[in-house]
């Protein structure tokens, strides 16, 4: 994707230093975050200088390049790098696709095969997903599950940045998600930067817009689908499956194979991370609730699959009850 006209990848790696940007800056400063051991990459995935499944995945796989080109064990690498962050599943399946191939002089090779293998995932998932955007549409997305989210296209955007590329004219909806605001940073700062028409809305006011018709399409990422198709996202997405269906409105999933976690066999299984309660009260730095005042930080929720009404794969639209060919 481009920033101010040149091209970048969320995530890279050069010599033994992996490179990204930094999501925590977004969108007032871009700057590039450097790791030069492991254990700074799995603080950034830790701190969330970046963040979202396939980034996340990524990320993980360079660092546990880094690590053994370091001299590190690979056990150790994947102890630490396999403890940043819980629900992510892509996290585990980079992990476990860099121990694979890793023949003990490769690891630059096998961790930049990953990511570029994330990124044509991204950009099938786009293909595949940009048929449900015609002209006119106004589109709902939740959280970020953008190309930051990713190595590059994103997940839940891959088809709007097609649908755009194709010449389409659409709008969309971008929820703002407190805690961390990362519809309001990042979500509406990648459109701008794309030059597609968007608005940025408080996460509650979905419904308002969804029963007025203003809605015609919902589009989100996942961190973790279960083989049942129960899916897992940024907390909140839960709300808008429930309000599309009362609405008629269609509410698709876009992630790869690799967030698919077919050993969970419903969402009940996937772990989901509770992050600490000052996201909440506070915004910015400055504390908005009364201190003393107790906060709860759940990161994601569960969306029951049978308010799925497609998971768009890079193998292809599914139903939300079906797995992609690569995983059976
Ligand atoms: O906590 P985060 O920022 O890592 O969570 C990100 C999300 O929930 C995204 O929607 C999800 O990872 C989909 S990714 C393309």
């Amino acid at each position: 994707m481009k920033v101010n006209g040149k091209s970048y990848r969320t995530v890279w790696m050069e010599g033994n230093i992996v490179r990204m940007i930094d999501q925590l800056r977004l969108p007032h400063e871009f700057k590039i975050h450097e790791c030069k051991t492991y254990l700074e990459t799995a603080d950034a995935i830790k701190n969330m200088t970046i963040r979202g499944a396939p980034a996340i995945g990524a990320t993980a796989c360079y660092g546990m390049a880094q690590a053994v080109s370091a001299g590190v064990s690979i056990d150790v690498a994947e102890r630490e790098l396999g403890a940043t962050r819980p629900t992510a599943h892509d996290l585990f399946d980079a992990i476990g696709f860099f121990r694979k191939r890793y023949n003990g002089s490769n690891a630059a090779a096998v961790a930049s095969s990953y990511a570029d293998a994330s990124v044509e995932r991204c950009r099938k998932i786009g293909e595949f997903g940009q048929r449900l955007i015609k002209d006119g549409m106004r589109v709902l997305t939740h959280c970020n599950a953008g190309w930051l989210a990713c190595v590059d296209y994103g997940t839940a955007t891959a088809p709007m940045y097609v649908a755009h590329e194709k010449g389409r004219k659409f709008f969309v909806w971008v929820d703002e998600t407190r805690p961390r605001l990362q519809g309001a940073k990042l979500t509406a700062w990648e459109l701008s930067q794309c030059g597609i028409d968007h608005a940025v809305i408080a996460d509650n006011a979905a419904g308002y817009f969804m029963r007025r018709r203003e809605v015609d399409i919902v589009i989100v990422g996942a961190d973790r689908i279960a083989a049942n198709g129960d899916v897992a996202n940024k907390i909140g997405t839960y709300e808008k499956a429930v309000l599309a269906k009362e609405s008629g409105i269609h509410f698709y999933v876009a992630a790869p194979a690799s967030t698919f976690d077919l050993e969970a066999r419903t969402g009940s299984d996937i772990p989901i991370e509770e992050r600490g309660g000052d996201e909440v009260a506070f915004i910015e730095g400055v504390r908005i609730t009364p201190e003393g005042s107790k906060a709860r930080n759940p990161a994601f929720d569960i969306t029951p699959a049978k308010y799925v009404t497609g998971i768009i794969t890079e193998e292809g639209i599914l139903n939300p009850w079906e797995k992609p060919a690569s995983l059976v």
